[in-house]
């Protein structure tokens, strides 16, 4: 989703940011914990340093900063200018070609796009809007040679004045018809894809028994782990508080090792209206910005009463969750896994320890929130897919404080340690994750600069956290690992977890970190910014947001930036992240007007990099009549379409170098 608003659903005001929600950037920590609680923490074991405000960060942590890398790049790709042009662009010597648009039918069954006539049938049988994170997962053979695999994509949000006529005012939001408010959900959550490859060119395979579209509409999701079944999930459609309709705003996400999906719902507060004071669950929904009228449209709660807090104020607690389901089999029902904690997750950063428990990694993306872990309790079992069906409902979640000498120490968020207990609202585990923010904010994790997608480096084991700007952060708050102030242009930490290179240990309680790098324009000395020393004119961006790491452990970052305050369109930008070319970014592929660059991911041969191209067009101005571009059609019949993208090698050969 933007990060800052432009043009968005039709008004500005619609993807504005969420004011911040977090308590403590007004509140000091003792005015949420006592002094006895603070020392009953520490007698259960928590570090008193661990419960203090960020305040105590001080600058000392720039000592740890490696010396800036002065060597070539290993990415020997000639690199683009920075624009802002109708069309996509990428380096000289590769192919580019347009895989799946919004509308583009996933079965034979002829259901196919007509921008003036999508009705919800159809649009659960065609690729949905806003693709985000995407995966690629192999399959074998046919025997012809032809690589083929599963395209795994997410479906963020939607914009309702490009994808329909005549959307012109916040009014037409208002009165949105319960057909378009259904297209909308049902173009929202995940496609499955067969793609295969013939002659150096991707295309789907609309007859896959493997494709499929989870929706926002009407997909059935079951919810497992420590909030399973609570109270504080039941609603009057589902007394269980075990079966959920629709999985919501599915940005970043992660593959098992196993093989199974995680799409993450991030801004799931905004599908709902009410007042949260008028709820039992009023402090709740405030720390998650739900209160007030909806932002994706007031008419989603006319039509369907759910999304009314007032009227099912437990509603909004089915949803912020990691959801996991088996794309290898298109009848497996998702799950949404929440023992991983109920945040606004951006992503999931996965790895297996070197003594097999699985660690997933995420960032709340909210200006002032956390980043977080989970740790399985058992060992992942590589010879046994079975066995790790239910591995994610069973495990110790953490949230991560920053030190000020340069460690971090996670927390864990288990109800009875610590301030986790029923003298602070917490009766049991489920109510530690189904306020898993709150909790957060109890045991006194560091508020971060918007956390996006963490990744794990394949070579290093590093761990990579993409902050992607806060332009609220004050010059008392900036110190540490958030070291600026009105951070507009976002900053990528690296922590470094212990151990030997081939025993890392991602289960540690303490890691160290550092800065790897601040974005910004290096020529603009009040942007403060930090790259290799040879980074380029073209080479410098604005907000990173999600990242891929390649098989040769170079690092592929896509911005969602302020075009108006760049000068430039988002893009992807690859770097080495040790060495020689440490923090060298470069400029390999630019999108069209309005549009972010979201979900990357590379072929395990390295040959090929898909990535999502999201709201070509979000202009202010900007509408289904006269969009600011029609990419990638360019048919006066046709809206711009969000669509992934295939780039290829021209002659093949792996990408980057
Ligand atoms: Fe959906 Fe935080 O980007
Ligand atoms: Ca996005
Ligand atoms: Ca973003
Ligand atoms: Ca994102």
């Amino acid at each position: 989703m933007p990060s800052t608003p432009r043009g968005g659903r039709n008004s500005a005001c619609y993807f504005e940011e969420d004011p911040c929600s977090n308590p403590r950037v007004t509140q000091t920590i003792g005015d949420l914990i006592s002094r006895r609680t603070l020392l009953q923490a520490a007698a259960a074991g928590l570090a008193t340093s661990c419960l203090m405000d960020t305040s105590d960060a001080n600058e000392s942590v720039s000592a740890r900063n490696q010396p800036p890398a002065d060597g070539p790049s290993t990415l020997t790709f000639q690199e683009l200018q920075h624009g802002n042009d109708l069309r996509a662009a990428v380096a000289p010597g590769y192919d580019l070609h347009v895989l799946l648009r919004w509308g583009d039918p996933l079965f034979s069954d002829g259901l196919g796009f007509d921008p003036l006539d999508q009705t919800a049938p159809r649009q659960t049988r065609q690729f949905g809007y806003n693709c985000d994170f995407t995966a690629f997962l192999p399959l074998p053979s046919d025997g012809d040679g032809r690589l083929r695999g599963l395209l795994c994509v997410n479906h963020e949000y939607t914009n309702t004045n490009l994808m329909f006529p005549g959307v012109v005012d916040q009014h037409c939001l208002e009165t949105l018809s319960k057909e378009r408010v259904d297209v909308e959900l049902a173009a929202l959550g995940h496609s499955v894809c067969e793609i295969r490859q013939d002659r150096g060119r991707w295309s789907a395979v609309p007859t896959s028994p493997f494709n499929r579209r989870i929706t926002a509409l009407d997909t059935e999701i079951s919810v497992s782990g420590p909030a399973a079944g609570h109270p504080r999930l039941q609603t009057s459609q589902d007394p269980s508080g075990t079966r959920v309709i629709g999985t919501l705003n599915n940005c970043a996400g992660g593959v098992t090792p196993w093989g199974t999906m995680l799409i993450c719902e991030e801004n799931f507060n905004s599908y709902f209206s009410g007042q949260a004071s008028q709820t039992p669950e009023a402090r709740n929904h405030l720390r998650y910005g739900i209160d007030g009228p909806s932002r994706f449209s007031p008419a989603l709660a006319n039509h369907y009463p759910r999304f009314n807090i007032e009227h099912e104020p437990n509603e909004p607690n089915r949803f912020g969750w990691v959801v996991e389901f088996d794309p290898f089999d298109p009848d497996s029902m998702p799950v949404k896994r929440t023992a991983l904690g109920r945040v606004k997750h951006e992503g999931a950063g996965i790895t297996v320890n070197h003594d097999g428990r699985v660690v997933i990694y995420c960032g709340d993306d909210e200006r002032f929130d956390y980043v977080y872990r989970f740790v399985t309790n058992r060992p992942y079992d590589p010879h046994n897919r079975a066995a790790n069906r239910d591995l994610l409902d069973d495990g110790v979640l953490s949230v991560a404080r920053f030190n000020d000498d340069g460690s971090l120490r996670w927390l864990p968020l288990v109800y009875g340690s610590g301030p986790l207990t029923s003298k602070h609202g917490f009766h049991s585990q489920a109510d530690v994750v189904i306020e898993a923010r709150r909790a957060a904010d109890m045991v006194g994790a560091t508020p971060m600069d918007r956390p996006e997608d963490v990744e794990v480096s394949p070579q290093s084991g590093h761990v990579f956290v993409i902050l992607t700007n806060n332009s609220k952060r004050t010059p008392e708050q900036a110190a540490g690992p958030n070291p600026r102030a009105i951070n507009e242009h976002g900053h990528i930490l690296e922590l470094v977890p212990p151990g030997a290179a081939d025993a890392i240990d991602h289960c540690a309680e303490t890691f160290q970190w550092e800065v790897f790098l601040k974005a910004g324009n290096p020529a603009k000395p009040s942007d403060d910014s930090s790259y290799h020393a040879a980074t380029s004119a073209n080479g410098w961006f604005s907000s990173p947001d999600n990242g891929a790491f390649d098989s040769d452990g170079r690092l592929w970052l896509t911005t969602d930036s302020d075009h108006q305050l760049t000068g430039f369109g988002d893009g992807i930008y690859a770097c080495d992240v040790d060495g020689a070319g440490r923090a060298l970014t470069k400029l390999f592929f630019r999108g069209p007007r309005g549009s972010e660059v979201s979900g990357v991911c590379l072929t395990p041969d390295n040959e090929t990099l898909f990535v999502s191209v999201q709201h070509p067009g979000e202009e202010d101005g900007s509408d289904f009549q006269k969009p600011s571009t029609r990419w990638p059609d360019f048919q006066s019949s046709k809206p711009p379409r969000p669509a992934v993208v295939a780039i290829t090698r021209r002659g093949g050969g792996r990408i980057g170098s």
